[in-house]
């Protein structure tokens, strides 16, 4: 018997070559990741892996043999969860494989705006070398500054771990899901989100987006930051109101901003950010290295080999009741 596997997007082609490895799998690679193309593609599929492509309750529903959504990446905001376990689907994502890739992204943001590279880089390419002596060229040292942590799950508790240490900064965190004597020894407990933003140099968004974390960060937050301090965030752009942060970043007291994730992604022409000079832009490619990549595509084929085999998975997004596939 074997089984049939959708990968539209291009990002997770990988985890086809895994499955292929193992025998039994037939890949269909492609085929569009909007959902006309989904609604048409997914039917008699047995699992689909899900990259930046979004599944409805409607394009589950058509998925009349589909027994597992893997997700490759962390992140499952683009997967009706409570259809998909309506529907007895198992959901799985790859919670491990991308947290240092996505931590040391971050700190790279952070080095990045404490340095000024990009304004030095653009000054050198414009023949600007002999201006190094003005203000303009002074960075700022991270060492013995404050890093204000917003979720500290995987991802944050790496960025706590590589920025405390090797680079000697103090280390506060917010995280109300996580227990007080769950803390890392070195990270300081902020009870309240607030505080965060008012005593750190730079604040470092690692949370998932979830309905209630939408729009989280906003305004007051923002007018509570530190004269000249940076915000950062790898970890989703709804959880910020992004007119409220341009506000700041045009008028402070925030200096400048480095952003992996926009509401609209990719952004619409008229997207402020984009013509901002205080802010770095990359485009949601925190995780793309070929170490965290291939662990993800391990996983991936594992989890879609486990599940239609009717094995326990390691990193089960839902918790199945009996659905249509159960
Ligand atoms: C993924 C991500 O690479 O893991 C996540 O949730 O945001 C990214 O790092 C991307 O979603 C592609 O699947």
């Amino acid at each position: 018997m074997s089984f049939r596997v959708l990968i539209p997007d291009e990002i997770a082609y990988s985890c086809g070559k895994e499955l292929e490895r193992l025998g039994q799998y037939k890949i269909l690679y492609g085929g569009g990741t909007d959902e006309a193309s989904l609604l048409k593609n997914i039917v008699d599929i047995d699992a689909a892996v899900a990259g930046h492509e979004t599944y409805s309750r409607k394009i589950m529903e058509a998925g009349n043999k589909l027994r597992c959504v893997a997700r490759f990446g962390v992140g499952y905001d683009t997967v009706d969860i409570p259809a998909a376990t309506d529907l007895g689907i198992q959901v799985t994502n790859t919670p491990t494989a991308l947290s240092n890739a996505v931590a040391e992204h971050a700190l790279a943001l952070m080095l990045t705006l404490a340095k000024k590279i990009p304004y030095m880089d653009r000054r050198v390419r414009e023949g600007g070398w002999d201006d190094r002596n003005d203000n303009a060229h002074i960075s700022i040292e991270v060492a013995g500054k404050t890093l204000g942590l917003i979720g500290l799950g995987r991802i944050g508790r790496e960025v706590a771990r590589k920025a405390g240490g090797c680079l000697g900064m103090r280390i506060l965190a917010y995280d109300p899901f996580l227990p007080p004597e769950k803390f890392p020894e070195g990270v300081e407990r902020e009870a309240e989100l607030d505080s965060i933003f008012a005593n750190a140099d730079f604040v470092s968004l690692h949370l998932p987006s979830m309905p209630e974390n939408c729009g989280l960060i906003g305004k007051r937050h923002f007018s509570l930051m530190r004269k000249g301090s940076f915000f950062i965030n790898c970890a989703r752009g709804d959880i910020v109101d992004e007119v409220a942060l341009a506000d700041a970043l045009r008028n402070g007291p925030m200096a400048a901003a480095g952003l992996d994730v926009l509401i609209d992604e990719p952004p619409k022409a008229d997207n402020p950010f984009l013509t901002m000079k205080n802010v770095v832009l990359t485009p949601h490619t925190a995780s793309f290295t070929p170490e965290a990549r291939s662990t993800m595509a391990e996983s991936v084929a594992h989890s879609i080999d486990r599940v239609l085999k009717g094995e326990a998975v390691d990193y089960p997004v839902n918790n199945l009741g009996k659905g249509k596939n159960a």
